[in-house]
């Protein structure tokens, strides 16, 4: 084994789906990019995701406490970078990078018609912000496009580079102790 930094452990961790955080800001829809997520419980499900201050959706979060986990699949690779590599506060990301807004129904923040699935979430815990610019967020509401045929995720390394889902491996019947979340 040769050793790694360990301030990279985030290359080696990072990479749930990467994705899309939209927010409303007092109307204004916004959205960024975002790799540092963590499902924290099941229920209430509570998901934890790290939103730098330098954000323009920070601002926007804070104020809502909402916001929507988009998840785009692989087709829209390039677009989740160019979201991630321009700010709210100067350009109107949705019309630059031609997204479907869509109205969500329990939260201000809009629904991404282009992604795969929308997660409604609203700010469940404030308390680790200040300290991690972590948001723990409750999703109150979840929607899935059931005819979309690009259904692989995208995952981000953390420098730049993406694995794109691939192969399922079905284990359930080894599932022994956990069926309950298999439905
Ligand atoms: C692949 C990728 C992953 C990113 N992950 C995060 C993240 O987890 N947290 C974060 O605060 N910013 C992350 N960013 C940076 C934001 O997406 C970027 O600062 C964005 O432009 C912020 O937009 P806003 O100013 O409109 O809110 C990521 C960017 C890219 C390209």
């Amino acid at each position: 084994m040769q050793e790694m930094p360990a301030s990279k452990a985030y290359r080696l961790l990072e990479a749930g789906p990467i994705v899309l955080v939209t927010t409303s800001d007092e109307g204004r829809p916004n959205v960024m990019t975002m790799g540092f997520h963590m499902v924290m419980q099941h229920a209430p499900p509570l998901i934890g995701c790290v939103i730098g201050p330098w954000d323009h959706s920070y601002k926007a979060l804070q104020a809502s406490g909402e916001c929507v986990i988009a998840i785009p699949t692989v087709d829209l690779a390039r677009k989740v970078v160019d979201i991630g590599n321009c700010s709210g506060g100067e350009i109107d990301k949705f019309k630059r990078l031609r997204l479907t807004a869509k109205p969500a129904k329990d939260v201000t923040a809009p629904l991404i018609g282009q992604c795969l699935a929308n997660i409604e979430c609203r700010v469940a815990d404030r308390s680790m912000i200040e300290r991690y610019n972590l948001f723990i967020l409750e999703a109150v509401r979840i929607w899935v496009d059931a005819e979309r045929k690009e259904r692989r995720t995208l995952h981000h390394r953390g420098d730049g580079t993406f694995v794109a889902d691939g192969k399922i491996i079905d284990l359930r019947e080894r599932m022994v102790l956990w069926k309950q979340f298999q439905d």
